[in-house]
């Protein structure tokens, strides 16, 4: 397999889980050496490790990092201490439901193991940890290997937030096309919004794509109308945090509103969604925990002091786009119908 991006997020090195910090990112490439899963809460957190996906790979890894030296002397202690991690490692961030789909398959991979002895189960926790990651690239590959048959060489598309190679093993969910299209020599012209007010599409994807050599033009969030009736893009392509049984879809703070110009531009509205990402025990959006992040983002963007000093702020990290508008969300099974979801997973 050709390596999508020389970007990698999580690795699993020397024992220890090595993430890159993506809050240092574009300006300095610094990794982080994670030894306890409480560094790992704290990585998650904090927006060093983030992007759906990866934020489920580095909590698998945290939570072996959390039972590895544990000297629970039965299977039975260490199963407890498993499902005792995994809720507090769930705790560090509420909408992303790969967090919790990864730290319920270790949950259930050391219940189907639990024949086992002390030291087999805590490889257990690894060896699954190892799979998600390894298993993310082939699906974030197969994701964009069906999102590029609803695009043509040389169209425009806009992109939010970073669904990027920084958020996966690799590839990403929303930029696969983009690689796999550089791979074919197409010439796709990507417009990457910054994203307020963490900015990780001017940060992250503006980065990744420019680093892979992939057409790339950053606008402010308040260019998109403009871009969109000047007839530079023909199609948007978002990821998603959580996707709902009816087709909501909860991604960055700003998609719901690029959904809405994409509808009245008359532009096809995709969402990139790996099993992973889909919830289809929660009905609709409106169900879904939207996390609220401190004020300081939007009030001392970039370090800087940007508003007025006790200024009330409301700082939703996400916003839950309606099925009505999106075209499509593409898997790694399939291309669906919003409200046809479920058969994603059937
Ligand atoms: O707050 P973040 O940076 O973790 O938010 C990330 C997003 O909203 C991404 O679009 C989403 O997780 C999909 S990543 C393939």
């Amino acid at each position: 397999m050709t390596t999508s991006s020389q970007l990698t997020p999580v690795k699993w090195e020397n024992n220890a889980l090595v993430l890159l910090d993506q809050t240092k990112l574009p300006v300095e490439t610094i990794y982080l050496t994670l030894t306890t899963a409480e560094e790992v809460w704290a990585a998650i957190r904090h927006l060093q490790v983030r992007g759906a996906p990866a934020i489920g790979m580095a909590a698998a890894y945290g939570l072996y990092l959390g039972v590895r030296n544990s000297e629970a002397a039965t299977t039975e202690a260490l199963i407890a201490e498993v499902n005792q991690k995994a809720e507090y490692l769930g705790s560090s961030r509420p909408t992303a439901v790969n967090l919790f789909w990864a730290l319920d398959r270790i949950k259930a991979r050391v219940q189907r193991d639990a024949g086992k002895d002390v030291v087999q189960l805590k490889a257990a926790v690894l060896d699954e940890a190892l799979a998600i990651q390894k298993e993310d690239a082939e699906v974030c590959r197969t994701i964009g290997e069906n999102l590029l048959t609803l695009l043509e060489d040389g169209m425009g598309v806009l992109t939010h937030c970073n669904p990027g190679a920084l958020a996966t093993a690799a590839y990403g969910t929303a930029t696969a096309p983009f690689y796999l299209a550089k791979e074919r020599g197409w010439d796709l012209k990507v417009f990457a919004d910054e994203t307020r007010p963490v900015l990780q599409g001017a940060r992250l994807t503006a980065y990744e794509l420019q680093q892979a050599g992939i057409d790339v033009t950053l606008i402010c969030d308040n260019m998109a109308a403009m871009v969109m009736s000047q007839g530079k893009v023909q199609a948007v392509i978002v990821g998603t945090d959580r996707v709902a049984a009816n087709g909501d879809v909860a991604n960055k703070i700003g998609t719901y509103g690029v959904a809405v110009l994409a509808k009245a531009h008359g532009i096809p509205f995709y969402v990139a969604a790996p099993l992973s990402s889909i919830d289809l025990e929660t009905a609709t959006g409106a169900q879904i925990p939207i996390e609220e992040r401190p004020g300081e983002e939007i009030t001392h963007g970039l370090g800087k002091q940007v508003a007025p000093d006790d200024i009330k702020v409301y700082n939703p990290a996400f916003d839950v786009t309606p099925a009505a508008y999106i075209t499509a969300i593409v898997t790694e099974t399939g291309i669906f119908k919003p409200e046809e979801i479920a058969k994603s997973k059937a």
